[in-house]
């Protein structure tokens, strides 16, 4: 499915029933990595995943983003589907657009859940290995840097037990066009600081994070589970950054808990 917002086409999928909750894709992947839990959570809720811009069905940027263009289309999207109040997720990238969500519409947010994620912007390095991969992308083409970006993607106990869980990841991310991973990789280069705007999430927030998450590990996620109002940290064992995909029955039971907490009974 898709909709245009913002003069562009946003691919998406609907499925379930009950209270709405929208789960936003990390990079360089898309909407199809929500598949476990719309699987596990589409009988008490409305499940709805959008794909980022450049990624899945939505169109591929012609120039560089930054994470509000993605926010704006997430909220376009909302808007679309006239929902006025949702939960919302996101995992790493997908996450860094649910605080930009917060900066501008945190009205239309009941609750929050940030997976494998980080608050604070790239640090100096980080943005200088972002511009290293865009020259790369530019000069070479996507394909070794996606083999080597989607490699360290799962941890040590995925790649050394779950070799179904690891070819499923590489399946999902494809081979996105080189316009939408340099776009997304300079959107997240120039993303600002977010933590100061922990302090003002005042609903309730579940921050997930793989126990073997290099990427954005577990001390990033204390920080956003300490530094919001009601904020509850859930480490999954024997998980990386991908915990959603690599550990889907813990990642979901933690999931399922946060968000049936005070929702009336079907
Ligand atoms: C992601 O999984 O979305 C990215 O790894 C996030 C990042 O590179 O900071």
């Amino acid at each position: 499915m898709h909709v245009i917002v913002n003069g562009v086409r946003v691919g998406y999928e609907v499925d379930g029933h009950g209270p709405p909750v929208v789960l936003i894709h990390g990079f360089p992947l898309n909407r199809s990595m929500w598949r476990p839990q719309i699987e596990a959570l589409r009988d008490r809720f409305t499940m709805i995943v959008p794909d980022l811009r450049g990624f899945g069905e939505s169109d591929v940027p012609e120039e560089n983003l930054t994470l509000d263009t993605y926010a704006g289309d997430v909220l376009g999207l909302l808007d679309a589907l006239g929902h006025q109040r949702v939960a919302l997720g996101g995992l790493s990238m997908g996450g860094y657009v649910v605080f930009r969500i917060l900066a501008r519409a945190a009205s239309r947010i009941g609750k929050v859940i940030i997976a494998d994620s980080r608050a604070g912007a790239d640090s100096d390095e980080g943005r200088e290995r972002r511009y290293a991969a865009i020259k790369r992308i530019r000069t070479q083409g996507p394909e070794g840097f996606l083999g080597e970006f989607t490699a360290q993607l799962v941890g040590p106990t995925t790649k050394a037990r779950r070799p179904a869980v690891m070819s499923a990841t590489k399946q999902i991310v494809g081979s996105p066009p080189a316009a939408s991973l340099v776009a997304a990789l300079s959107a997240m280069a120039t993303r600002p600081d977010s933590r100061p705007l922990l302090a003002s999430v005042t609903v309730p927030t579940l921050v997930v994070v793989g126990e073997e998450d290099t990427i954005t590990p577990p001390a990033a996620a204390e920080e956003i589970a300490s530094g919001v109002r009601d904020g509850r940290l859930v480490t999954i064992p024997d998980a990386g950054h991908m915990s959603s995909l690599e550990a889907p029955d813990a990642f979901n039971r933690a999931v399922r808990e946060f968000l049936e907490a005070q929702v009336p009974p079907a």
